[in-house]
């Protein structure tokens, strides 16, 4: 079998932008997947498609933010779907405060040198995740609010179970929330589009919720190691330095944690995490809207319908994530302007 077939849903955002990095260079000849080619299931990625939706900023922005990513790693090849510009039924929330009005404050990123492509993001998504050989089912990556899967999931019900998994960035599974006090900011942009997609039946749904994305944090040793030395680096690291004054300002975090990237790292080495099956609701009031309800004992009787991720190999994490920036450094358009 191949490369996995990947579509990413995502709200650039400085994490979501990293996110794109690893997969769009997550190739099965880079050594951390090399390395654990005989673990089975570490085939690599063939990003086949990224559509946006708001969250992080507004869609026209994170849409913007997705383009500029994909030309400043040179992957214009890689087609950019414009999805929803609020969530289902709440108004529409953004996160300047951590990502700033941009949604990619801090570098200046040369602009995108394509636009979206004209059709909207869940038909697009609908059409690429139902096409090619049935046998190899893709995997869809959410790192966003839940609002084009929710949509796409509702006019496409076939897409359910045409899916080999769903990963998503989001939740917490022991009660500490983030832009909301249980709530993490994903999940509580868009409740009801989350409580649709973990009430779909899916196969295979995996978590990656903030107690595992918060032991990924960008420590200066990090920023040492694998952001110094050509454009490209300098610029990812600008973007790390913002992200880490507004976690600082906002949060009282010392280090940002790299969230997004790490859904994707387990679509690429699943052997690298710890996860428990159990079940999750999703609380959609007012109070705690947006809340993943975790029940990790099995008391509510109900049959688990999540893959909730309870720890990561963080080392093997980063050093994935710096040979798909060596790889993206090599192409860079930015290093030779
Ligand atoms: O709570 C963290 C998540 O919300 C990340 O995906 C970040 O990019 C924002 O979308
Ligand atoms: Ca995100």
């Amino acid at each position: 079998m191949g490369k996995k077939r990947v579509w990413l849903d995502c709200d650039p955002g400085h994490d979501d932008a990293m996110a794109i990095i690893l997969a769009a260079y997550g190739n099965p000849d880079i050594p951390s997947i090399n390395r654990f080619r005989e673990y089975g299931d570490s085939r690599g990625i063939d990003l086949i498609g990224v559509s946006t939706v708001c969250g992080n900023q507004t869609v026209e922005k994170t849409t913007d933010n997705a383009l500029r990513m994909l030309n400043l790693i040179d992957r214009n090849d890689v087609p950019v779907y414009r999805g929803a510009d609020k969530p289902l039924t709440r108004p529409k929330r953004n996160c300047p405060e951590i990502h700033g009005e941009s949604g990619l404050d801090g570098p200046d990123i040369p602009a995108a040198t394509r636009g979206a492509q004209p059709t909207p993001a869940v038909v697009a998504m609908a059409e690429a995740l139902l096409s090619g050989d049935p046998a190899d089912k893709p995997t869809l990556v959410a790192t966003g609010a839940l609002t084009n899967v929710a949509l796409l999931f509702s006019v496409y019900p076939e897409v359910i179970h045409r899916l080999d998994e769903l990963v998503i960035m989001g939740g917490a599974y022991q009660g500490l929330g983030n832009t909301g006090p249980t709530s993490e900011f994903n999940i509580q942009c868009d409740p009801e589009a989350a409580h649709i997609v973990f009430e779909a039946g899916l196969k295979s749904l995996v978590m990656v919720p903030l107690e595992v994305t918060h032991t990924v944090l960008v420590t200066p040793e990090i920023r040492n190691k694998y952001f110094k030395g050509s454009r490209f680096r300098i610029l990812l690291d600008e973007l790390m330095h913002f992200f880490e004054e507004s976690y600082k300002k906002v949060f009282g975090f010392d280090h940002p944690p790299l969230h997004d990237p790490v859904a994707v790292f387990y679509v690429m080495l699943p052997a690298m995490f710890k996860t428990k099956r159990m079940r999750v609701d999703i609380d959609c009031g007012q109070l705690c809207a947006g809340t993943t309800v975790c029940d990790h004992y099995g008391m509510s009787g109900k049959e688990p319908n999540v893959t909730v991720c309870t720890k990561v190999d963080v080392d093997t994490f980063w050093k994935t994530m710096a040979e798909t920036v060596a790889e993206a450094d090599k192409v860079s358009p930015i290093n030779s302007k």
